[in-house]
């Protein structure tokens, strides 16, 4: 076909016009064919590719992806080209900290920096698209996913997230170094019954509208270019096959223009769930409630054709699901540029961006503990010992979704320490333990020794990267393995232990805590996580990282989350410990355990620094706002010690009285502010009135009246507490 043949390759025309032109000139079958992705492709799948009969491709390496471009463009009737995703999460070769670990920046500058990086990288490898951000809410901390999570907040994980979008699709994604980001999964999969991958999530229409569906509006509002169903059923509905969060709220409430994948092959495992009996009935359920591309399986390839010509899916639907493929590529500049720009892998761990590997692992850290022990005096030292299965793990210190890493490109704790620390301090280093699961207890003897003969032991402990992501959920959170045992042998020495902990979620602390004189939280810090972790250790940075996600105490606390409900009987203590035999009555009936603690070990925003950070002078410019107004609040923020810090201020609310409980706190805003030493500054917010809103249980919003307090400091805890009134 000429171009006069094909208009819709007009630069010219509106973008609406050459999708609908292009549409307009389609079969049923070419429809069709826009809504199938194919992973791992065959030969076979060049014919399908000439006759328009894909639409998109996943995980195909960069030569191939080029060969089958060829073919969709050059010999198919109408030359649609081919869109390729691949699960981009959290860098491509430059791998950032996990996403739960640059949440814990608070910062979504540094967060976007990030995306932006690994869409330059990604698209130097041929990548049009990928399957991130991920913004499912993650209360639970047994979930494997929470890893990959911006953690249990949604005002936190609507900024980041957005950060994310931002930084992927940049200002043009059809820029070449731009991708088009994936907001996933939607719906609600973070609520796993059980921290369970994969299982019923229950929500409650307020929850899901005032909870889980916040950070995917922001970032439908900021322009991302598309979204992934998920795998779990929401309250008995598969997320996949569900009509009412995704052609009732997502296409229809929110007015949203992009495409709408599945996950793999989630439509066909709607068959599992038992909400269809057959292939067939799964993608009429998934076509009608609006996925438009299905991942990996083949149910709307198979069946479309027949249930539409059956009456059982309207023609508009098809349409609707074709338009939005088209409307993203045309978006990507795919019809324009549909072949990758010549290969530029010097782009790969280029300086620039492991730089900014390294600051986003640095803010990401999060000290736990100190009893003085860090920073560390290097002109003090004579020997260290540097123990444990993650001090030289190059691979494990990525952590999970880091497909194309590569274990030789990190950079470890132990080798940025032999850089750093000066030459005159011996160091040891034995791994105590062969892997983080293993039981394997003979390498404790050389760590032991190698203590004793240390001025200090830098402790490397935590999880290998396996153990979190996708499917690899744990029902016991404490160190894996033999590592608490080494722990404890270590400490018997006497000698001062630093415990740095690279996870993939939140750890039960709780054994660690008495036998460390200090413990820094590392998540997975990705490539540059040794040289941000000795900048930390050896005083260079001042940690600045919060909690993105509460650290229960034990396992039986979980969900911990720090924005609950007050209960009718809110928890108390007076239970706790009772003596045998006393009587039965009222006393202490709460909401609380017998047996353990209610509260988190680590509430949510919590983090230390080397410096300490006063708060006083909380001020509110009015104790009256009315709706469609703001309030006016403000802090002096003391910088009391003796090296420059960054402290991410945070500002909380409670609604005391409403038409339907309300959480003890909600996080509404946060600033990080860096002060100098004996620095002082105010700190002021505008919040608007219409942030105090809410749905109830029939998806109706209300602003009401009344009494809230609000609070200004550095965790979801602080007491810094001021009121004010919501007038009507
Ligand atoms: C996986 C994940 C999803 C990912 C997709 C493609 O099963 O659930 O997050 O983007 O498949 O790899």
């Amino acid at each position: 076909m000429t171009a006069l043949q094909r208009p819709w390759l007009n630069k010219q025309l509106p973008l609406e016009e050459r999708v609908e032109t292009l549409l307009s000139a389609m079969t049923l079958e070419e429809k069709i064919g826009q809504m199938w992705q194919v992973h791992d492709p065959k030969d076979q799948h060049d014919q399908n590719v000439r006759e328009g009969r894909i639409g998109s491709f996943l995980n195909v390496p960069r030569d191939q992806l080029a060969r089958l471009q060829r073919i969709a463009v050059e010999e198919s009737r109408l030359g649609v080209p081919i869109v390729a995703g691949r699960d981009v999460i959290h860098g491509y070769r430059t791998l950032f900290p996990i996403p739960l670990g640059q949440a814990a920046s608070f910062n979504p500058e540094t967060v976007r920096l990030g995306a932006k990086i690994a869409a330059r990288e990604a698209s130097a490898a041929g990548i049009h698209w990928t399957f991130a951000p991920m913004v499912d809410i993650s209360r639970d901390p047994r979930w494997g996913r929470i890893a990959e999570s911006l953690g249990e907040d949604p005002v936190l994980a609507s900024r980041l997230g957005v950060a994310m979008v931002e930084g992927f699709q940049g200002d043009d994604p059809a820029a070449p170094d731009s991708i088009a980001a994936c907001v996933k999964h939607y719906v609600g999969y973070g609520a796993a019954e059980g921290g369970r991958d994969y299982n019923t999530a229950l929500i409650p229409e307020s929850e899901l509208r005032n909870v889980y569906l916040p950070p995917f509006r922001a970032c439908a509002e900021a322009g991302a270019l598309s979204f992934m169903s998920a795998f779990n059923d929401l309250n008995g509905v598969p997320t996949s096959g569900n009509p009412h969060t995704i052609r009732n709220i997502l296409k229809t409430e929110w007015n949203y223009p992009g495409m709408v994948v599945s996950d793999w092959c989630s439509i066909t495992e709607m068959i599992n769930h038992g909400y269809a009996c057959d292939e067939a009935e799964a993608a009429q359920r998934s076509i009608a409630a609006g996925v438009d591309l299905e991942m990996v399986s083949e149910s709307y390839r198979n069946h479309a054709a027949g249930l539409l010509r059956a009456g059982k899916l309207r023609q508009e639907w098809i349409d609707d699901a074709a338009r939005r493929v088209l409307r993203m590529k045309f978006v990507l500049g795919l019809f324009d540029n549909p072949y990758p720009a010549p290969a530029t892998p010097e782009i790969f761990l280029c300086e620039p961006h492991l730089q900014a590997a390294r600051r986003a692992a640095t803010e990401s850290c999060v000290l736990l503990k100190n009893n003085g022990a860090l920073p560390l005096s290097p002109s003090g030292l004579k020997r260290v010992a540097i123990i444990g299965p993650l001090a030289n793990a190059g691979a494990d210190q990525v952590g999970c979704w880091a497909m194309d890493a590569r274990g030789e490109d990190s950079q470890t704790p132990l080798a940025a320490l032999r850089q750093s620390l000066p030459s005159t301090v011996v160091l040891d280093y034995s791994p105590g333990v062969p892997s983080s699961r293993s039981v394997d207890t003979t390498g404790f003897a050389e760590a032991i020794a190698q203590a004793r003969a240390a001025d200090v032991v830098l402790l490397f402990l935590g999880e290998e990267a396996l153990l979190s992501g996708e499917a690899h959920s744990r029902a016991f959170l404490t160190l894996p393995g033999s590592q608490q045992q080494l722990l404890e042998a270590i400490a018997a020495t006497g000698k001062t232990v630093v415990l740095v902990i690279m996870a993939g979620r939140p750890l039960v602390l709780t054994p660690v805590l008495p036998h460390a004189s200090a413990v820094l939280y590392a998540w997975h810090p990705g490539t540059m996580g040794g040289p941000a972790l000795a900048d930390l250790l050896l005083g260079k940075e001042s940690p600045s990282g919060k909690l993105p996600v509460s650290f229960p105490v034990m396992e039986g606390q979980i969900p911990a989350y720090y924005n609950k409900r007050n209960t009718g009987r809110p928890p108390s203590d007076e239970s706790r410990g009772l003596p045998q035999g006393t009587p039965l009555d009222p006393v202490g009936f709460s909401a609380n355990y017998i047996d353990g603690d209610h509260l988190p070990l680590f509430p949510f925003g919590f983090g230390l620094s080397y410096t300490r950070f006063e708060y006083q002078n909380l001020t509110l410019k009015s104790s009256d706002v009315r709706a469609g107004g703001v309030i006016e609040a403000s802090i002096e923020l003391r910088n009391a010690g003796s090296m420059p810090a960054t402290e991410t201020v945070q500002l909380y609310v409670r609604d005391l009285f409403a038409s339907l409980t309300r959480p003890v706190r909600e996080l509404k805003d946060f600033q990080r502010v860096t002060l100098a030493p004996g620095e002082t500054r105010v700190v002021a917010f505008k919040l608007p009135a219409e942030q105090l809103a809410f749905y109830d249980n029939e998806a109706k919003r209300h602003l009401e009246a009344g009494d809230f307090k609000l609070w200004i400091g550095g965790d979801s805890r602080c007491t810094n507490e001021a009121a004010f009134r919501l007038l009507a």
